[in-house]
């Protein structure tokens, strides 16, 4: 597959040169070019090698608490130790130059934050968070300990990764938060997710309904790109940065 046959439609440029509501919705596939494995990609996805029932969701933590808390664990160190790419630079960019811009990410990897996006949405929680499994209250610190998982130093209980699990509810407010903004944006950016896992797939439905004008920026087109106004197929760290340039002109 070409991952570079994508040509940017002057009519795009104008619409964002003229728009002050902007929402980017991104996935996994923007943090690949940082060396981060997504989720869905054939041989190097994660859930091609690990089987998500059995690390990310309430009954494996239940199951094996040490197991997941450990392949979380693994995923943190991997994450600290990447770059953002220059997708993520390219969507910092765009933070300055529309009134009301909105990222909101199903990443859990910090690296929209860390590159410098201020107006983040984390619509599955973060890695380099830690929360007690039995009041979900986020843990900063607890003591040295050789127990995995550690325990709260408030009530006992064993501590978990703050990220969603399958089966549970988004972090209260933010679905709605991403709805609103979708709902009343110029331009909505679907950038490197399979648009697959709810509610966060069904979010560009609330753009195409208000008439927006919506984007995909994908290598490999999803089953959105046939409603999108535009499909930009090719990789993130190369599109972005081109959409960005065509807008300054
Ligand atoms: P996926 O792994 O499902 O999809 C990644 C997408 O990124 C695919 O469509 C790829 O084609 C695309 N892609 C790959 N390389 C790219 C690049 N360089 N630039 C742009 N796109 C690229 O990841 P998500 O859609 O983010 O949730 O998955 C959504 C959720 O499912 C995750 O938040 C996670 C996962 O299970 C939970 O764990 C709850």
């Amino acid at each position: 597959m070409d991952t570079s046959a994508f040509e940017i439609n002057p009519q795009l440029i104008q619409v964002l040169r003229s728009a002050s509501k902007v929402v980017a919705m991104t996935g996994a596939g923007i943090s690949a070019e940082s060396k981060i494995p997504t989720f869905r990609d054939a041989m190097t996805g994660l859930w091609s090698r690990f089987r998500p029932e059995e690390l990310a969701t309430p009954e494996a933590f239940a199951r094996d608490p040490k197991l997941v808390w450990e392949w979380y664990r693994w995923r943190y160190e991997l994450v600290a130790a990447a770059e953002p790419n220059p997708g993520h630079h390219a969507l910092v960019e765009m933070e300055d130059m529309f009134a009301e811009f909105l990222l909101i990410t199903q990443n859990v990897d910090s690296l929209h934050t860390r590159a410098g996006n201020k107006r983040v949405l984390e619509l599955h929680g973060n890695l380099s968070r830690s929360k007690c499994s039995r009041d979900g209250q986020v843990v900063e610190q607890w003591p040295e300990t050789d127990q995995v998982p550690p325990l709260c130093p408030r009530c006992g209980g064993l501590l978990r990764p703050d990220v969603v699990w399958f089966g549970e509810s988004l972090p209260t407010g933010a679905l709605e938060k991403a709805a609103d903004a979708a709902l009343h944006s110029e331009v909505f950016l679907s950038i490197g997710t399979s648009s697959v896992v709810e509610p966060a797939a069904s979010l560009i439905y609330y753009a195409v309904n208000n008439g927006s004008t919506t984007v995909e920026i994908n290598p490999n087109p999803t089953s959105q790109a046939g409603l999108v106004t535009h499909a930009l197929q090719g990789p993130a760290g190369v599109v972005l940065p081109a959409l960005v340039a065509a807008i300054k002109g």
